[in-house]
């Protein structure tokens, strides 16, 4: 038997610790972008769409994409982390307890994906870059820059701990500000925060002390990070295996959630499956639409979808982080697949789409271990996130209130 077939007592339905939390069972939804919070704020349809994953039995919710600054947004619609939204927040935490599950905040800065057309200001990056899919410019981030994201981090994280969320997810993926730097594709700095991998992460570790120091043991902390992301010359597992060790040496997060993809180029390996090219064309006016019906495909990538499409990358990881947890993710579906990753040496399991399909899966399968999800990844969710997240055949949780 190697490190990698590691066989582990953990199952599914039983208490689990995460940091200084305990939650009910090892599930965890994962962050879709809600699309309920139209002026940065939290609202009633916001409470309610969570609601539904927590009465269905998730162990943790994830609020997303809470964006760190007016400056990171990556869709409309999204939450703010501002001082003046501490009393929704603070609304939106108990109702996820008073249901029995914990609650995360999601917390990114969306670096080349942020569109002046949502933030009114020119886009960041490591170094300056052409966003192959938007086409707008990001302009290199000098070391003000740096120190000041590093800080909205911190400020964003103590917001959290204050508003009374159990957890918060530093976005570290999906060539987001901090992701973009671990890639060489992006990164093409000389200073201390360019070249080698140690160099190109030390970002996201300044980013992780920052927060640790600010919210101390208050809240536990996840860094959603990047494996690879199906670009030539940008992030492979050989540097985002060290990036996890770096981080996991550090020793200043609870739980790593490993991702694949990106939000700039190739979008369709972060999700695998049907590639909803019409409700990309929908969303641009003449003549974009047109260009998008006849290149979408090439933009956005085409990767079949299958079952647990992340389990043999993330596995890698496995032996190589030894005192932060690690969270699975990517097509799972079922209790076999949520056994096998945590046999595999995984503390959790974390749900995307099966769960905006089904928000009550887990309490389905808790009943009926045969239980299968019946998402069909057609992936038109995808592009409800520039309204009110949603799975287009539950069209009732586009109203909820
Ligand atoms: C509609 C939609 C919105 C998403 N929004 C986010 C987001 O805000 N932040 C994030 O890190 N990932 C986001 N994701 C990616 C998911 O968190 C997850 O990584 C991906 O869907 C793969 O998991 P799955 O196979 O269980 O769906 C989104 C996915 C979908 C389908």
């Amino acid at each position: 038997m190697t490190d990698t077939d590691l066989t582990t007592n953990r199952t599914v339905f039983e208490e689990v610790q995460l940091g200084p939390v305990t939650l009910r069972n090892r599930t965890v939804k994962a962050a879709t972008s809600e699309g309920r919070s139209p002026e940065g704020k939290v609202t009633d349809e916001l409470i309610a769409f969570h609601r539904g994953f927590i009465d269905g039995g998730v162990g943790m919710t994830t609020l997303a994409y809470a964006t760190v600054s007016k400056e990171g947004y990556s869709a409309p619609g999204q939450i703010l982390m501002a001082r003046e939204n501490l009393p929704g927040l603070q609304e939106f935490t108990a109702a996820m307890h008073e249901g029995g599950g914990a609650v995360s905040a999601q917390l990114g800065h969306a670096g080349v994906v942020a569109h002046p057309r949502i933030t009114g200001v020119q886009p960041i990056a490591p170094s300056k870059f052409k966003n192959p899919t938007s086409f707008t410019k990001a302009r290199e981030m000098t070391h003000q820059d740096i120190k000041d994201v590093v800080r909205q981090f911190a400020d964003a994280a103590e917001l959290a701990a204050e508003a009374g969320f159990d957890a918060a997810e530093l976005h570290f993926g999906h060539l987001y500000v901090v992701s973009s730097f671990f890639s060489p594709w992006i990164n093409k700095r000389t200073d201390e925060y360019g070249g080698s991998i140690e160099n190109r992460t030390r970002f996201a570790l300044e980013i992780v002390d920052a927060v640790r120091d600010r919210v101390g043991s208050d809240i536990a902390l996840i860094a959603k990070m990047s494996m690879d992301d199906g670009i030539k010359g940008s992030i492979w597992l050989d540097e985002s295996v060290r990036t996890a060790e770096l981080l996991d040496q550090q020793n200043k997060l609870d739980a790593i959630e490993l991702t694949q993809g990106s939000s700039v180029y190739h979008q369709m390996y972060l999700f695998r499956g049907d590639i909803p090219v019409d409700d990309m064309a929908a969303q641009q006016k003449f003549p974009f639409n047109v260009g998008v019906r006849l290149l979408g495909k090439r933009i956005l990538g085409d990767y079949p979808y299958y079952d647990m499409y992340m389990f043999e990358s993330a596995r890698q990881f496995v032996p190589k982080v030894k005192n932060t947890k690690l969270m699975l993710l990517g097509g799972i579906n079922n209790h076999d697949h949520m056994q096998k990753g945590l046999d595999a040496g995984f503390d959790f399991v974390v749900m995307g789409r099966a769960l905006l399909r089904q928000p009550d899966l887990v309490n389905r399968i808790e009943a009926d271990r045969s239980t299968d999800g019946i998402c069909i990844h057609c992936n038109k969710c995808m592009f409800t996130v520039y309204g009110k997240t949603h799975c287009v055949f539950e069209p009732q949780y586009a109203r909820n209130a």
